[in-house]
Parts: structure tokens; sequence; C-alpha cells
């Protein structure tokens, strides 16, 4: 039976270091800061928002929420960013997506300052992580790397399979795993043979957004399973992209909710808080 990979309690412990971490930047003046942009009514980004302004006030964070309706125009949007760029008292800037239609996701991404971009989402961020190079990756990613640190589970030499190549999980999960001296193969909804190469894999990481994704008998007995879906089922209960079955085969696994979800929060809390030590050097 498989080690359960307990997140929140990992972020629990890790916003506990931060707290004292905080502490002693505003003894010497440095109040970090995040500023957080929500443009629409999307309820599960309203949910996301409002944890990750707590998880702030948690850690000591100073946190705003900007809220702009639906109707936003991608000016009125890039114009409000272009202020938080130029505002000294603001450490991270997080636009939160997903954006109305009417807005181009890319060039809202590309006004952040790369220094402010706590997300890693901007291309130049995006492109240090790709070389190898000191920059703000990911939080999600970043999340599963510290899991492994914490449980003790060796990357280097392991065969890692990611299941899905999103901007946010996928391709900075392999930059970040490669880093770490991983083999690394990503799959996507064209590849053939999924369960095939699944199975060859020490590490596994599944980010579609469908439930049941990874089955059982798509898992190498021992190997460490990394479950990075959030869905609901029918009867509207959370779960994730891995059918919990794989428990019984896997090493380790990480449970939904209490697995990645509250690790992704707690790294853009630690992006933040490198933004203010970095500012105020
Ligand atoms: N929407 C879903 N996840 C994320 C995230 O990590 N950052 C932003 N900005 N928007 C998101």
């Amino acid at each position: 039976m498989a080690t359960i990979i307990d997140g929140k309690e990992l972020s629990k412990k890790l916003k506990e270091q931060m707290k004292d971490r905080v502490a002693q930047m505003r003894q010497q003046g440095i109040v970090p800061k995040l500023v957080v942009v929500l443009v629409g009514n999307n309820s599960a980004s309203e949910v996301y928002v409002r944890n990750k302004h707590k998880a702030c006030g948690e850690v000591g964070i100073e946190s705003e929420v900007i809220k702009m309706p639906e109707e936003t125009t991608q000016q009125e949007l890039l114009d409000v960013v272009k202020g938080l760029n130029e505002d000294r008292t603001v450490d991270g800037i997080l636009v939160q997506l997903p954006l109305p239609g009417q807005i181009n996701e890319k060039v809202v991404l590309r006004s952040i300052l790369p220094e402010k971009d706590v997300d890693g989402f901007h291309p130049v961020n995006v492109g240090l992580l790709s070389i190898g190079d000191d920059c703000y990756a990911p939080a999600t990613p970043s999340g599963i790397i510290a899991m492994f640190k914490e449980y003790g589970i060796e990357i280097a030499g392991k065969h890692c399979v990611i299941i899905g190549r999103s901007n946010i999980v996928g391709k900075p999960m392999a930059a970040l795993l490669l880093r770490h001296n991983a083999t690394v193969t990503v799959c996507h909804s064209k590849t053939q043979n999924l369960g095939e190469l699944t199975r060859q894999a020490d590490i596994v990481i599944v980010a579609t957004g469908h439930r049941h994704t990874l089955t059982a008998d798509m898992v190498k007995e021992g190997a460490v399973v990394i479950d990075v879906g959030m869905n609901r089922n029918e009867l509207g209960k959370l779960c994730g992209d891995v059918d919990p079955a794989a428990a019984a085969v896997a090493g380790y696994l990480t449970p939904v909710p209490g697995g990645v979800g509250p690790m992704t929060i707690t790294m853009l809390m630690k992006n933040t808080l490198r933004a203010a030590e970095k500012a105020a050097r």
C-alpha cells in the first residue's frame, strides 16, 4: 500500500518557516507584498484567489486583490499591471487565469515585469527555467519537487513520466526534473501506448484534468505517483486524475484533496518572499 504524501502537512510546515522569515524581514523594514488581479466572475478562480489571500495572511505577506469586471478591456488590465510594475511597494504580481475571451492572455502575461512575475509565466522566466538558470519557477511543479525533497524521494537518474504538456504544469515540470538529472518523458493526448510508457516510470506525474487518466494497471510496483488533478465526480466530490485503486500498486501517492493543491499556494508565497528579498537588495 502506498505511503500517502501529505501536502497539507508539508505546506503547514513550510508556511511556519516562512512566517519566521517574514517576521525577520519586517524587522529590517521589508514588507513583502503580493497583488492578485482577478478579472471576471469565474467561481473556481474566486476560490483560488481567496485561498491565496488567506495564505498570505497566515505567513505575514501583505496582499491585495484587485477585482475587475467581466467586461474589462485588455487595455484597462494592461494599465493596472503597468501601475503595479511601477509601484515599488509591490513585490509580486499575479493575474489569475483564465481571463475573459476579449483579453489576450499572452499579451497580459508578457506585460508583467519578470522580476515581479511570481507565477513564473513570463517568457523570460520560462526561458531561464529551460536553460537551468536562476528564475521564478511555476508554483505547482516547484511544490512537487519540494514534496520529493521532504520524503527523500530520489530524482537523479529516475525515469519520470509526465502526462500533460501545459505551460503551467507539464512543461515546467519537465524542465525542473531535467535540472534534477531525471530522465523525462512527456506524454499528452496524442501519445500512443500511454500505459506502456507509464509502466516503465519510477515517477509518474499526472496533470490532464481528466479523472482516471492513470489506472492501477498503468503503474509499476512501488512507483511514485503524483496527482495534480482537481476534478469533481458525479456526486460533486473532489477527485484527481489518478484512480484511487493505484494506491495498492504505488510506493507513494499524493491524495486529492490535500496533496499537490496546498503546496502550489505555498510555493507562490515562497516566490513572493524571494521577490521581496531581491527587491530590497
Ligand atoms: N489559474 C489556475 N492556476 C493558476 C496559477 O497557478 N496562476 C495563475 N495566475 N492563474 C491560475
